[in-house]
């Protein structure tokens, strides 16, 4: 891996997300998102945890800070609470909350590390949610007034935004099958949800585009599963064609194409939310797409009178499983970026992995020290696949990984660890694992 160089420029960087690692719940004026409601209600949370606290960053942020630095990484993608800055999703800003991200934003900045920015991570404000949320059109104009209250505020110094983080992940675990907020149970009914999504980021593109300063960079994240079939029958085959229409294409063909995947018609969804002229505002043009590429998702038909028309099907067992149960097989990213290349071509734009990483039970040893080397080997064959897609005329400008600290994995609570670096949650100290040391080297070598 010492050999394994990447072009020059190419940007190294750590990931996480306001909800997952902040805490502060009440403070300085935030107001309630779906999120603070959905860990509410008794269920939802794998052991009860509690989000109240998570990493505690949001008073340990400087701290945090200097990990990020001491890694040398060139880039850090955070998400900022629209919560914060509209505690109920519209109207002026609060100032404490804009106030809070620009100190995030200058200390960053001071220590060299690009901030990236992702504008929603999934914690809509629970007003706009009581408003109808994301099947309300009127949410993508108020999150166009969130963008341009931001823009206004960072816009001159942050040089990478993102707009939305999976608007797979959102629409479907959060409003088709109720495991993440809002926790609504709508099946197939969400188009008009993912059709929103889509339509503000359009509309955050152009706010971003008026405010901030010309030369940023903006894209938005979405997650790629390498969709493959059970089994070389033809309906499972179908089934794999299936997945990537609904995971992938239906989340990006609109991005870059202009138009939703035809094969969607099978789903016959109730498109009306869908009116003349959304279509050119989704595709307005990007800097970078970004993707999150955990692991390949192995599918076949669902049996007949199920809710869903494909389901999940167990990976072959030759596959290393990490804590979430995910197979590990890095040969999935490789798929995924040829299947960029071969489906948009000349229309895709550069590409940033903004999200790559897996859990695994690390153990601290009696040194206090935590020896990883499950996820080291992750990081290093994710790495050695994506080497070999640039050299394969693949334009990759980036890599995050997911995530610079453990934090709170939605609805399985705090038991993934996915962090470089260790968080003892009951005393909130950081300790950096032998992954964060190796990362550190794999950057340096670079230089
Ligand atoms: C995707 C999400 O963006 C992030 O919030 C989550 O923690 C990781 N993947 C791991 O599941």
């Amino acid at each position: 891996m010492a050999s394994m160089r990447f072009p020059a420029g190419f940007l190294w960087g750590v990931s996480a997300s306001a909800f997952q690692i902040e805490g502060a719940l009440d403070e300085d004026g935030r107001g309630a998102s779906v999120w603070d409601t959905f860990c509410a209600r008794p269920g939802t949370i794998a052991n009860g945890d509690d989000p109240g606290r998570a990493c505690d960053h949001y008073h340990r942020w400087r701290e945090d800070v200097e990990l990020i630095a001491g890694l040398g990484a060139g880039a850090y993608r955070f998400s900022i609470a629209w919560p914060r800055i509209q505690p109920s999703g519209r109207g002026a800003p609060n100032q404490a909350g804009l106030d809070h991200y620009a100190r995030l934003v200058d200390a960053l900045l001071e220590r060299g590390v690009q901030p990236v920015p992702t504008l929603y991570h999934w914690d809509l404000p629970q007003a706009l949610q009581d408003a109808g949320g994301w099947h309300e059109r009127d949410t993508c104009e108020r999150f166009a007034e969130y963008v341009q209250h931001v823009a206004r505020r960072l816009g001159d110094r942050v040089p990478r935004w993102i707009t939305h983080n999976e608007t797979f992940e959102h629409s479907v675990l959060g409003h088709a099958l109720g495991v993440h907020a809002p926790g609504e149970e709508n099946g197939l009914a969400i188009f008009d949800v993912v059709h929103h999504l889509l339509l503000s980021h359009g509309r955050a593109v152009q706010a971003l585009r008026a405010t901030a300063r010309a030369d940023a960079q903006v894209g938005i994240a979405q997650s790629m599963q390498s969709a493959r079939p059970a089994s070389k029958r033809l309906r499972d085959r179908f089934a794999a064609w299936m997945l990537d229409t609904v995971h992938d294409r239906m989340h990006t063909d609109p991005l870059l194409l202009g138009r939703y995947p035809r094969g969607l018609a099978l789903l016959r969804q109730d498109r009306s939310a869908l009116r003349d002229g959304d279509l050119e505002i989704i595709a307005q043009p990007l800097d970078f797409l970004g993707i999150n590429f955990y692991n390949p998702q192995y599918v076949r038909m669902a049996p007949r009178g199920s809710a869903a028309p494909i389901e999940e099907a167990e990976p072959p067992a030759r596959f290393e499983r990490t804590e979430m149960g995910w197979p590990v097989d890095a040969t999935g990213l490789g798929q995924v970026l040829r299947g960029l290349r071969a489906r948009y071509g000349k229309r895709l734009p550069p590409i940033v992995v903004t999200e790559n990483g897996a859990a695994f039970p690390d153990a601290m040893d009696t040194q206090g020290c935590i020896d990883d080397p499950r996820r080291i080997d992750y990081l290093r064959q994710h790495l050695a696949e994506l080497r070999q897609a640039i050299d394969a005329g693949i334009d990759v400008r980036g890599y995050f990984v997911w995530s610079i600290l453990d934090n709170f994995e939605w609805a399985e609570g705090y038991r993934p660890r996915f962090g470089l670096v260790h968080v003892d949650y009951a005393t909130q100290r950081r300790t950096p694992k032998a992954s964060y040391h190796w990362y550190r080297e794999q950057i340096a070598a670079q230089r």
